[in-house]
């Protein structure tokens, strides 16, 4: 049973209101992640490994919740992500919130190393979004086009701010940005993070595993704000809301 700590002490949480985004917002970037205790984001490489049926809940829930799904192609293809087709109790949830019976999945990628004929690109709609940039092959952009719809924002990298826009532009106005910790270095430092949710695992896994954000320097430390604190099982389950960046002095 999920419990809430803070702001005040309740037992048997409604998730779904407690992961509520206020209808009235134009645009929200929700990013979640787990960590351990000792600030591991994998464990043998993954993620899964840290996880409890609490972190899966809220995962889906999160998901569920969103009109994209955005993703860099390390946590893609390390993960084993196919694009999610949700049924059932999900699926009514969807609908229940007025959403597409389905997220998008958009995969950040520069490189394009994915397998067209792979789980990330069903023939079925929504079509898959690659994100990339001017100067990824253009062999394996026109491989991709025919199974995804491919989005060039940017020369060098992907321009996430275009991408943003992109995505804006097609009516996906709520994102659930599932990391990994690059592209969540890449969203934070272009300041387009509005919230982090976050899962402390109870479990210390020794050194060897990134942290949830990693590759690129942030221009000034990212200040955040705790919405609520969340139990079960010794998880801990932060939602924070991401403080705008002081301007840089
Ligand atoms: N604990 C958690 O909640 C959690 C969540 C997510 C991931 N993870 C873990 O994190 C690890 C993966 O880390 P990662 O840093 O490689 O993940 P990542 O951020 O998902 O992937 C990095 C890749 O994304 C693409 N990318 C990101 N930003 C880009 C930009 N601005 N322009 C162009 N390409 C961009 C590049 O793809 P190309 O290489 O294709 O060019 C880059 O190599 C895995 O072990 C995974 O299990 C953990």
């Amino acid at each position: 049973m999920m419990r809430r700590l803070i702001p005040d002490a309740t037992d048997d949480v409604d998730l779904e209101a407690g992961y509520a985004v206020p209808a009235e917002l134009p645009w929200h970037v929700r990013t979640s992640f787990i960590s351990s205790a000792d600030g591991a984001v994998s464990l043998d490489g993954r993620a899964g490994g840290l996880g409890s049926a609490g972190d899966r809940r809220v995962f889906a829930l999160l998901r569920d919740l969103s009109d994209v799904i955005l993703v860099g192609a390390g946590t893609a293809r390390a993960e084993g992500y196919g694009a999610p087709r949700p049924v059932g109790p999900r699926l009514e949830r969807r609908r229940r919130h007025g959403l597409p019976d389905a997220p998008v999945l958009a995969l950040v990628s520069q490189r394009l190393s994915f397998e067209p004929d792979s789980a990330l690109f069903p023939d079925d709609l929504p079509r898959t979004l690659v994100i990339t940039s001017g100067t990824s092959p253009p062999e394996r952009r026109s491989d991709l086009a025919r199974h995804a719809e491919v989005l060039v924002c940017g020369e060098d990298t992907v321009d996430l701010v275009a991408a943003a826009a992109a995505l804006r532009d097609r009516g996906l106005r709520r994102v659930h940005c599932e990391g990994g910790p690059r592209l969540f270095a890449g969203a934070l430092g272009a300041g387009l993070v509005d919230e982090l949710c976050l899962t402390v695992a109870p479990l210390l896994t020794g050194p060897g595993s990134g942290r949830i954000v990693t590759g690129l320097e942030l221009p000034v430390p990212a200040g955040l704000d705790l919405a609520h604190v969340l139990e079960e099982d010794g998880y801990l389950f932060l939602r924070y809301q991401v403080l705008p960046a002081p301007p840089v002095s």
